[in-house]
């Protein structure tokens, strides 16, 4: 069912791009020279859009972010692939977890043409030590500090911020974390391994071309799906009363074999502990790439109630939405998205939330402390867009929606300094601001790239990334921009 959805999905995708192309170099064929002008320009005024504000450095922000950590391991996608001796005459299928593997090879193939980021369970051992061996032997294999809160801890850190991390790592990663992270959680000796399939634009394997760069997470995890640092966490969180408490990596759970009721029982405890943080604390929550319905369901009753704001990318977006909808999960969206349509999903759950948020005021729930939504995220790989209700706590959406733009450039690039010879606007120069009929165009102003208007109650912010060619790394990249674009906020 998902492989047939999928493939007819892939054909009308590349249908229109064609299309596109075909029409783009018909009706305009700028020289090259106008195209890098525009590009320096957007650069430099979304330069100077992120040093428009400052964080107060000498104040250091304090961040409390949860929850787990493991080793990165990087590899390229494509090469283990082969070196695993998996062929690419498998039919492209999507699998919740992995058993064996023929079913990586499949759930693999599924993802890897349309380049859509994911991130797998892998339910045998056995497969998932060979894999590791396998990848150890690999030339240019990586290892690096991984997970979600690691990631945005360390880019919060490096941004100027005090953070308190829950997670449980080995001694000697506790050893690379910035001094100003400061770790909430038991210490283990064998820390759990991510397994990174990375793959640039372009990249082929068998009858399949990857429509971007992206990668193919798995995972065979031991501690994380436990949350196991949460009651040390909960405990140092009391007295470290932060200004933001970011909750992450819970798709750590997802297709967890779980005995009855105890992802529950985590995440009802995860409830009690955001809903008892004070009202002065700003919570968000990062999605990610989910598909256990029992989880996701669980997700929208215990944790989005209790945050106000949402971090997400252009597949889970729609994954949320269509649940939230009374649907089913979507494994795979359009990876490349067009402003329009994403501006519409986030309007449609923004005010899905809240609707919930008042009906909820009205009986006990409130009680519960639920939280109204005031803020939501969306990274693309072309955009980034934010919505933001005007009057709540979140500060400058204008430089923030530029920084995570400009984040993501040098996340996937690997370079702090952003170089134009290595980025590309794929963004068109100008948008609809909804599918609706008639609605109103914006045409994106190289002197001030980030498109900022007001509606309903709230602000809207989109700002064009300058995505990188040269890719040193796709993985982490939700978790930097994120966390770039919060740090602004707070
Ligand atoms: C687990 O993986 C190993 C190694 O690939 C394989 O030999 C075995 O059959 C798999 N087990 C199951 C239950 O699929
Ligand atoms: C993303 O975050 C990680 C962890 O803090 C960091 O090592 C990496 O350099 C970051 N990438 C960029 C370019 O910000
Ligand atoms: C939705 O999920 C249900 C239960 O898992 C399944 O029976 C049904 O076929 C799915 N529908 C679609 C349209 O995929």
């Amino acid at each position: 069912m998902e492989g047939v959805n999928g493939s007819s999905f892939m054909k009308y995708g590349s249908f229109v791009s064609i299309l596109v192309l075909i029409l783009a170099y018909t009706f305009r064929t700028p020289p090259d020279a106008l195209l890098d002008d525009r590009l320096d320009n957007v650069l430099s005024s979304l330069l100077r859009a992120e040093r428009k504000v400052g964080i107060d450095i000498r104040a250091r922000p304090k961040v409390a972010i949860g929850f787990g950590g493991c080793v990165d391991l990087l590899v390229d996608g494509v090469s283990l692939m082969n070196e695993m001796g998996l062929s690419s005459t498998n039919q492209p299928l999507h699998h919740d977890s992995i058993e064996n593997a023929q079913q990586l090879a499949q759930s693999f193939a599924y993802f890897f043409a349309p380049g859509a980021a994911s991130e797998r369970f892998v339910m045998n051992k056995t497969l998932f030590s060979e894999l590791v061996e396998t990848s150890r032997g690999l030339p240019g294999n990586r290892w690096a500090v991984g997970g979600n809160a690691p990631v945005m801890a360390g880019r919060m850190a490096n941004e100027g911020c005090d953070v308190l991390l829950g997670g449980t790592f080995s001694p000697d990663f506790t050893e690379v974390l910035s001094q100003h992270i400061m770790v909430a959680g038991n210490v283990v000796e064998e820390p759990d391994i991510h397994l990174i399939l990375e793959y640039p634009a372009g990249a082929s394997w068998g009858p399949y071309t990857s429509r971007r760069a992206n990668r193919y997470i798995v995972h065979s995890d031991d501690h994380n799906p436990y949350l196991d640092s949460m009651d040390d966490f909960a405990e140092k969180l009391q007295d470290f009363n932060p200004d933001l408490l970011v909750v992450g990596g819970l798709q750590m759970m997802d297709n967890f074999p779980f005995k009855p009721a105890e992802r529950a029982a985590l995440l009802s405890q995860l409830a009690d502990m955001m809903s008892s943080s004070s009202a002065q604390t700003g919570i968000h929550f990062e999605m990610a790439s989910f598909v256990d319905e029992g989880l996701m369901k669980d997700l929208l009753n215990l944790v989005v109630p209790n945050a106000n704001s949402l971090g997400m990318n252009e597949q889970e977006l729609p994954n949320l939405l269509s649940l939230l909808k009374g649907s089913n999960i979507t494994v795979l969206s359009d990876p490349n998205p067009r402003v329009a349509t994403v501006l519409d999903q986030m309007r449609e759950l923004y005010s899905l939330l809240n609707q919930h948020h008042r009906a909820g005021d009205r009986g006990a729930a409130s009680a519960t402390g639920r939280r109204r939504l005031t803020r939501l995220h969306v990274h693309t790989l072309a955009f980034q867009a934010m919505i933001v209700t005007q009057g709540s706590q979140w500060k400058n959406t204008m430089s923030a929606t530029a920084k995570a733009s400009l984040t993501a450039n040098r996340h996937v690039c690997g370079s702090p300094d952003i170089d134009p010879s290595k980025a590309r606007l794929i963004m068109d120069d100008s948008f609809s601001v909804s599918r609706q009929e008639g609605s109103q165009r914006i045409s994106v102003d190289e002197s001030r790239p980030v498109s900022c208007w007001h509606e309903d109650d709230y602000q809207v912010c989109v700002a064009p990334v300058l995505v990188c060619t040269e890719v040193y790394q796709t993985a982490g990249g939700g978790d930097n921009v994120s966390a770039a674009g919060l740090v602004l906020q707070i």
